[in-house]
């Protein structure tokens, strides 16, 4: 398959937390109120209720797919509590989707938990891989049937990082001054890393059950970085501790670990861009044997002044890998709408649409045109 096939999707992407707004019964929203100095995320785009105008735009844009994910917390806010009115608001979106032709892929977590999965102890608890099975088979059950491809987990390795390791996002975000001992981070990384594992392989099987013919892997950040303990942990452990439970590999790629490139570009978070990167990338999963979607590639770029070359120059790595034989299916560029950036707030802008947060109006930036064009122009 090449870019210029049909069968070649494009879209864009956004999560839950960033773009619904409103999600209170999740570990973020608390984890938000309590801590001094962090913005709110609030309404974030609103995309809860304007789900509609946001998939019309993103059809209007030429996209052919669109990823986003479902809140656990809004499906199951206490223990056994399933609210049967937000799975039916998830069938509204979905069937949205299907009604514009935009394939969906559809991720079960992107970095929040319900409050009361991580009052029980969260990833680090031998009991959350069993909720999160539960949580899979409710979806499955009431959803599946709209869903074209499962991503189970967001970037497992960043939350190891962010949370296991650093402990700067919730559950366990600890601000002492004298940061928790190596032996304790290890441990709890440790440990999170076979809950995660053991969850995306229930996951994996359920899924199954319910649709022998399912597409269903993770999104997992890959670095180019050279060295190869640290490339590993990224690149390479997740898979390891999953082997046998991937149908596709999900890559997001964003920068390079050092600048790379001649020109010293940089998006507005500081994040050098070097497209080569993805190629390489790309050229080193051939082992896998399994089709590759690129789920996360973009920047954040309030000026629109980077983001169409970016877009171009990624597609082109994405062809250039093509063309040495990486079996890749589709691109997704993160994101649709500026959306809400974890602990770094609404500041930095990674939308195709702009959004105006004080009246949530959403404007197509100059790039979301460029993009349009390269997916017209490729498929004819
Ligand atoms: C990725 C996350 C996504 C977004 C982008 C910029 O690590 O998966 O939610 O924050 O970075």
């Amino acid at each position: 398959m090449t870019m210029r096939e049909k069968k070649f999707l494009y879209g864009a992407g956004g999560s839950a937390y960033q773009t619904e707004g409103g999600n209170v019964h999740n570990d973020w929203w608390a984890w938000e109120k309590a801590t001094p100095g962090m913005e709110h995320s609030s309404k974030a785009t609103d995309h809860y209720h304007r789900f509609r105008e946001d998939f019309a735009l993103a059809k209007s844009l030429g996209h052919t797919a669109h990823r986003l994910s479902i809140e656990w917390s809004r499906i199951q806010p206490a223990p056994n509590t399933w609210n049967q009115r937000e799975i039916a608001h998830y069938r509204d979106v979905l069937t949205e989707l299907r009604r514009l032709g935009l394939k969906s892929f559809v991720t079960l977590h992107h970095f929040t938990n319900p409050i009361w999965v991580s009052q029980q102890g969260g990833w680090e608890n031998p009991h959350t891989p069993i909720l999160f099975a539960e949580y899979t088979d409710k979806i499955a059950n009431e959803l599946g049937d709209l869903v074209d491809f499962w991503i189970t987990l967001n970037e497992p390795v960043v939350y190891l990082n962010q949370v296991g390791w650093k402990g700067a996002w919730p559950p366990v975000a600890e601000k002492s001054p004298t940061p928790a001992s190596l032996w304790k981070r290890t441990t709890r990384v440790l440990r999170m890393r076979s809950m995660f594992a053991q969850a995306h392989k229930l996951a994996y099987k359920i899924i199954h059950q319910h649709f022998p013919q399912a597409q269903v892997g993770i999104a997992n950040v890959f670095t180019t970085t050279t060295t190869p303990l640290r490339k590993w942990w990224w690149n390479t452990m997740f898979f390891q501790a999953t082997t046998g439970a991937h149908d596709f590999i999900g890559v997001n790629y964003y920068s390079p670990p050092h600048n790379k490139n001649p020109h010293n570009l940089r998006s507005d978070t500081g994040a050098p861009i070097y497209p080569e990167g993805l190629t390489e990338i790309l050229l080193s999963l051939g082992s896998f044997q399994l089709p590759i979607y690129v789920t996360e590639n973009g920047l954040a770029d309030s000026q629109d002044k980077l983001r169409a070359n970016f877009i171009r120059s990624h597609l082109r790595a994405v062809e250039v890998a093509q063309a040495q034989g990486a079996h890749v299916l589709g691109y997704l560029h993160w994101s649709l709408l500026d959306n809400f950036e974890w602990d770094l707030g609404f500041t930095p802008r990674y939308g195709l649409v702009e959004v105006n947060y004080q009246t949530l109006e959403r404007k197509p930036r100059p790039s979301a045109y460029v993009y349009k064009a390269i997916i017209e122009q490729s498929q004819g």
